[in-house]
């Protein structure tokens, strides 16, 4: 049966000299439905005023707009507008959470050695990284995070699901244990957002990540979610326009949360675009995406580890407990993991990751010098991942 989603994205229907695209690189970015681009065509033609600001009837056009597309993040998650904080992306979304908690090199911030650079190096930067080991697969250990725990441990993060294996993390059982200690929780819910049903207030995390770019809105936006109560821990990072009602020689007065972090102009259009892409995934139903993820997932594991030589990473973790994601590393004679992409590309437009996918260590720690990455997502079918692992069955 053909997918039913895939015509709604125009960019998958292009070629690369001469081949239809097979598109298995969703981790990475995702293609964008015409609804979105309609969105932030809508923008340009219809508002294209700046917002907070505008006295006019485009300005209010465009400040509705885009507090709409607040509203439809919250939504999503389950959070209350009030505690979204538009950001440019992810990677932002965590310096702010290091910058705001005012980190001391003393302070301990705890993850698995797995963690994507953009929810490392922030740390790294501003307090002692405290890992959590990972097995030879590259599942952290997750029964350590107890021992890593100290008085001086002031975070605890981990990726929902993360973007090398795939794998679904514990992060209910995490975010019990960590607030046992009395230390906040940060999840990183860029790979998981588009794939899972994320619901804040079930979760009970303090602080939540993600790039609107990995869930079909356009890039150069990100959202973070604070619990409200936590607001009060995050001092200002980002400041100027936008984020006081009163600035005087004498004092100022910022305004309240979450637009004292947005200071300056946002990316308007990319939040609104954010906002008809959550609209896509609701009406597509979030359920049914994940049912399909987990089925795609299976399809892959199964299949890429029939490869002869092929070493699947999280390959023991049950099907349930991960997305449409699956790394391996494939013995071809003089080719790196990366070449293997190319040929991909350039042979059978199939376009994959391949090399380290923001995760140094995790390649470091399991001694491998780069993998190959497929990810698949609501628009792609089981004849995809067939066409993917017949490619490389050829190959090998
Ligand atoms: C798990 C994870 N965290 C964080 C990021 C950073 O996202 P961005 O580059 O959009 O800030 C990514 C992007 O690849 C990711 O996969």
């Amino acid at each position: 049966m053909p997918n039913k989603f895939k015509a709604d994205f125009p960019l998958l229907s292009r070629d690369v000299d001469g081949m239809p695209i097979t598109y298995l690189d969703s981790a990475s970015t995702t293609p964008k439905p015409r609804a979105v681009i309609d969105a932030v065509t809508r923008y340009y033609t219809e508002m294209g005023a700046n917002v907070h600001r505008g006295v006019h009837p485009l300005g209010e056009s465009s400040t509705t707009a885009y507090e709409r597309a607040r509203h439809a993040v919250a939504a999503l998650i389950g959070a209350s507008p009030q505690e979204i904080v538009f950001t440019r992306n992810a990677t932002e979304s965590f310096n702010l959470v290091a910058q705001g908690l005012g980190l001391s090199s003393d302070d301990e911030v705890v993850f698995p050695a797995s963690e994507h650079h953009s929810n490392y190096m922030p740390w790294r930067l501003k307090a002692k990284t405290v890992l959590v080991d990972i097995d030879d697969e590259a599942v952290p250990r997750y029964q350590q995070l107890k021992e890593r725990l100290t008085p001086r441990t002031r975070l605890v993060t981990l990726a929902h699901v993360s973007n090398v294996t795939g794998v679904v993390a514990p992060v209910e059982e995490w975010i019990a244990i960590a607030h046992a200690a009395g230390v906040p929780v940060m999840v990183d819910a860029s790979q998981s957002v588009s794939h899972l049903p994320i619901d804040v207030r079930k979760l009970d995390c303090d602080f939540l990540a993600f790039s609107s770019h990995k869930i079909f809105g356009p890039s150069g936006v990100g959202v973070l979610y604070v619990r409200k109560d936590r607001f009060e821990t995050l001092q200002l990072w980002n400041v100027g326009g936008g984020m006081v009602n009163y600035h005087g020689e004498d004092r100022y007065e910022v305004r309240e949360a979450p637009f004292r972090y947005e200071a300056g102009t946002p990316n308007i259009e990319g939040a609104i675009g954010l906002g008809a892409a959550i609209e896509y995934v609701r009406a597509a139903k979030m359920d049914d995406i994940g049912k399909h993820s987990r089925a795609l997932g299976a399809q892959l594991v199964e299949g890429l580890s029939a490869l002869p030589g092929a070493r699947v990473l999280g390959a023991h973790v049950p099907s349930d407990k991960r997305v449409a994601l699956c790394t391996m590393s494939l013995p071809v004679p003089s080719m790196t993991q990366a070449n293997i992409a190319r040929l991909l590309a350039d042979s059978h437009g199939i376009l994959v990751s391949g090399g380290f996918h923001c995760a140094h260590i995790l390649h470091h720690r399991i001694q491998l010098d780069g993998t190959l990455r497929a990810s698949a997502h609501l628009f792609n079918d089981e004849e995809d991942i067939e066409r993917l692992i017949g490619a490389l069955r050829d190959l090998v």
